[in-house]
């Protein structure tokens, strides 16, 4: 999560008749559905901190409501989606993520975008795909659309696919911010092109704003500045979307193992070893249950075990940093800043290339608000 205090300065409210951040979305799924109800949700919410609605952190961050979001492109290669407008294709199934906001004709056709390897193993039986887009045309769009921040919800273990998607974003002048555990935000080669070209970049691996890796994240960093020595520690995930669905792949579940290993311990050196397990349950829909367990060492050498139950649905957590992340990526955008924007990447990010602590966020978000 992005810390308010880091973000009072907005130098100005751009309002609905102002600067707007056009979002293009990679991956109409369940992550893509929340956001978009969420913009609308939220829409109304104002701009005081104090009066903010449940579950907003930031009616204004960076000098942008969240009436200044507009969704201005979308691609996917389910043909269930392609062809409708955004907002009808994010109720598509096989979506399943929960209905909390009515959305409005939003003028935006879903595109066909380019397959590569964006649907796997597990997953291809439950998607009719069809994405013979080329790069050309892909970068078409983005120019013809006006996008300035293009989202990469691709589903997990897609790295081709995020990097031709991360290609079309540099050439058509948009930021990339990379939700997924692809690397790219982590690769010096991405990065490097990013910063050459001015564009803004953030990833990898979007943290939901309160899910399993912040909890697990806070219990480990709590009992290290408290004496406690950890021994091992496990995550074990239980969901029934199609995220859960295509992390039965174990090549696909290697790149989640990773960042979201890193996600739980930070830049900190001594790491016990952890375990991370996800199972789909198809009936417990966008519903997750995480079950974490610590075991550590205490005083005298005494054992200290935690074990704990979290159920939240799963893609509106998501969602809910994407809101926060377009809109300071289009204000480095705004202010030419290219390559990573490591205080956005640290804040909603589960493995960012460059571990801040949250002071460092907090100064890095208010120099960007601050222009
Ligand atoms: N809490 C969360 O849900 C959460 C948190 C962090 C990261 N993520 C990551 O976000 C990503 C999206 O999650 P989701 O739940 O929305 O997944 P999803 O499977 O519901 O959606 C993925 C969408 O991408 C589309 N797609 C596949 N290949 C494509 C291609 N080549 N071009 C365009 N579209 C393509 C699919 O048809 C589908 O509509 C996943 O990688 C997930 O790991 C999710």
């Amino acid at each position: 999560m992005i810390d308010s205090t880091s973000t009072a300065a907005t130098g100005g409210v751009s309002g609905t008749a102002g600067p707007t951040v056009n979002v293009g979305i990679v991956g109409v799924g369940n992550c893509a559905s929340s956001l978009v109800q969420g913009v609308r949700f939220y829409a109304d919410a104002g701009t005081g901190e104090d009066t903010a609605p449940a579950g907003l952190t930031h009616p204004v961050l960076a000098g942008y409501a969240v009436s200044d979001i507009r969704f201005t492109s979308a691609f996917d290669v389910d043909t269930a989606k392609t062809g409708l407008d955004l907002s009808e294709a994010i109720w598509a199934e096989p979506n399943n993520s929960r209905a909390f906001a009515e959305v409005p004709h939003l003028g935006v056709p879903v595109t066909e975008g380019a397959l590569s390897d964006g649907v796997g193993r597990s997953s291809s039986e439950r998607v009719a795909a069809r994405g013979a887009a080329t790069l050309d045309d892909i970068v078409r769009r983005l120019r013809e659309s006006g996008t300035h921040v293009l989202v990469n919800f691709l589903p997990v273990g897609s790295q081709a696919a995020s990097e031709l998607y991360a290609e079309a974003a540099l050439r058509a002048g948009c930021a990339f911010l990379n939700c997924i555990p692809s690397t790219v935000a982590r690769s010096p080669r991405w990065a490097a092109a990013f910063a050459d070209a001015g564009l803004p970049l953030a990833g990898d691996d979007l943290k939901s704003q309160f899910g399993a890796t912040l909890l697990h994240r806070a219990l480990v960093d709590v009992l290290a500045r408290n004496g406690v020595r950890l021994r091992s520690t496990y995550q074990l995930l239980a969901g029934g979307n199609m995220d859960f669905l295509n992390m039965q792949d174990p090549e696909r579940m290697a790149t989640k193992k990773a960042t979201k290993t890193q996600g739980v311990y930070g830049g900190s050196g001594e790491r016990a070893p952890a375990h991370v397990g996800a199972d789909f349950v198809p009936f417990l829909g966008d519903r997750k249950v995480a079950f974490i367990r610590i075991d550590g060492e205490g005083f005298g050498g005494t054992p200290l075990e935690i074990d704990l139950r979290m159920e939240v649905d799963d893609s509106p957590s998501a969602a809910g940093n994407v809101l926060d992340a377009v809109r300071c990526l289009k204000a480095a955008l705004d202010r030419g800043i290219g390559g990573v924007v490591d205080p956005v990447a640290a804040a909603v990010m589960k493995a960012p290339p460059v571990a801040l602590d949250e002071a460092e966020v907090a100064a890095g978000l208010r120099a960007l608000s601050d222009g």
